[in-house]
């Protein structure tokens, strides 16, 4: 995929995509093109019969061949219903519909007249910023490992003509870097666990380096030293070795400024260890690194658009497999942060990855919030499904930024409760906490209640994402598979309230 920004002209030999209101009135550069095609263009969609009627309810659109008097093949009129109001996910979702159209009919030669829509809501910079976006996101394929009926690489020549380009083009630095970042967690997400393994996926964050952020990794003979005990635990069963893999971009003026901190899951495949997990769907477990793969992605996100704020990334990246050395039910292990915890179910792994790699990070970072996000409770798609991630935290205005955030970027958080009496569920009888409730209970909130253990007083969110990392249904700006859910989010929290702060 490849944008080109172009001041407004009337291009030869290649398919147009320009729009029209609400009441079929042609918007910008389209009106100029249909007075040099002696009005086809407002002939042909006067009929709202000429519309293929879409299943969204904002836009339909309408082809006209071969219009007079215009070297084009064809165009493409898009029917904006109500753009006015489009907020930033509207026009991500209309370029992801563009993108499905053009693919759809297989167009090469491509051209976006995009003068004249814009929103009360945001600008024409960034509204048409987010529909490229949106665009771009849509495109996401991966056949690296089919060696037929790929998908030919024809990359599309898209070009956007507008008497803003150089504007948009300079603003696109930003869409690009987002663009880059999501296809690499999605990239990390979607590879099979034989080879996504935890020195792999450590592998990938030092790619980073050349952008400029600093990655440090400690191995198990590090973090044994330190008394890793929790993480360590349940790597020990893999023959692959545990990693902790720490990223620092230091992008505010003032770079002794307290970073922002965020933490990922990474089990690189969850067997569910010696409590094993059904086969059925075991399968799906590739993804239970989704959190290492939106933080190392959100690093990658920051550094390349230069991002003026301090941040640090840390995963735990370990894999949770069966074999003689796995941990048993009911093993004690010895926290970092000193705490004893009785593993009662060695399925409840990625709370004792992060137990660690959370303590860690608030006590060499000194961090001025710190956000995790994991893969950790089936019951948390059992509580809110695909639509929404859950939400924990021990700060208001934490948690309301985040929802905001979420909410702009079409990324929706649910917030559910914390409380003494389900901490409580978590007292083991022989060491300090154990790391499953007894009995049927709310699994994600006792989850979420584990972490809290082993943060002090920073303000915190936990992010468990179980149920939106992977989608078994092309989405707008997705294709099945890996969503790199969490990405977009973080990446407007940081922007709208953190940066240049
Ligand atoms: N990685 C799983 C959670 C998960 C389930 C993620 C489905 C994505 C889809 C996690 O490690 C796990 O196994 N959790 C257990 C906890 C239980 C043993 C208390 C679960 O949710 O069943
Ligand atoms: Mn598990
Ligand atoms: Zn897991």
């Amino acid at each position: 995929m490849d944008f080109r920004f172009k001041a407004l002209t009337v291009e030869k030999d290649h398919v147009a995509i320009v729009f029209c209101d609400s009441k079929n009135k042609l918007i910008g550069f389209a009106k100029k093109l249909d007075q040099i095609s002696k009005k086809d263009l407002s002939r042909i969609i006067k009929g709202d019969l000429s519309f293929q009627k879409r299943k969204s309810k904002h836009f339909d659109y309408a082809i006209i061949h071969t219009p007079q008097n215009l070297k084009l093949s064809k165009i493409y009129v898009f029917k904006l219903k109500e753009f006015a109001r489009f907020s930033v996910r509207d026009f991500q979702v209309l370029g992801g519909h563009l993108q499905s159209l053009i693919s759809f009919y297989q167009e090469e030669k491509v051209g976006i007249y995009p003068d004249g829509i814009v929103s009360k809501n945001l600008s024409f910079l960034s509204g048409v910023s987010e529909m490229l976006l949106g665009f771009l996101l849509a495109s996401y394929n991966f056949d690296k490992y089919k060696t037929m009926n790929k998908k030919d690489g024809k990359t599309n020549k898209i070009k956007i003509y507008s008497s803003s380009y150089s504007r948009l083009e300079k603003n696109f630095i930003n869409v690009s870097a987002i663009t880059e970042g999501v296809t690499m967690t999605r990239n990390l997400v979607t590879e099979p666990p034989n080879v996504m393994t935890p020195p792999e996926i450590a592998k990938n964050a030092t790619t980073l380096e050349k952008l400029g952020v600093e990655v440090k990794i400690l191995g198990e003979k590090e973090m044994a030293k330190l008394g890793m005990g929790s993480l360590l635990g349940v790597g020990q069963g893999s023959i692959h070795e545990s990693k902790l893999v720490v990223m620092k971009w230091l992008g505010n003026r003032n770079k002794r400024k307290k970073p922002i901190a965020f933490v990922g899951k990474g089990v690189s495949f969850d067997t569910g260890g010696v409590s094993l997990k059904p086969g059925n769907g075991m399968e799906e477990m590739k993804y239970d690194m989704g959190g290492s793969g939106v933080v190392i992605g959100l690093m990658k996100v920051l550094a390349l658009r230069k991002a003026k704020v301090n941040a640090i990334g840390v995963v735990g990246l370990v894999e949770n497999h069966i074999g003689s050395k796995a941990q048993r039910p009911s093993d004690v292990v010895k926290s970092y942060s000193g705490q004893t915890i009785e593993v009662l179910n060695t399925d409840a792994e990625g709370r004792l990855v992060l137990a660690d790699a959370l303590w860690y990070t608030q006590e060499q970072y000194k961090p001025e919030l710190m956000i995790d996000l994991a893969t950790l409770t089936g019951a948390v798609i059992v509580a809110l499904g695909d639509e929404y991630a859950g939400l924990f935290s021990n700060n208001d205005k934490l948690s309301k930024q985040l929802e905001v955030s979420g909410k702009i970027e079409g990324e929706k958080l649910w917030r559910l409760p914390l409380n003494d009496k389900y901490d409580k569920m978590l007292n083991s009888p022989i060491a300090d906490v154990q790391n499953i409730s007894n009995g049927k209970g709310p699994g994600s909130i006792t989850a979420a209640q584990f972490l809290q253990r082993f943060v002090n007083k920073v303000p915190w969110a936990h992010l468990d994402i179980a149920g939106t990392t992977w989608t078994k249904t092309a989405l707008p700006t997705s294709p099945k598979g890996a969503t790199a859910y969490g990405v977009k989010l973080l990446n407007r929290f940081i922007n709208k309230y953190y940066e240049g702060k």
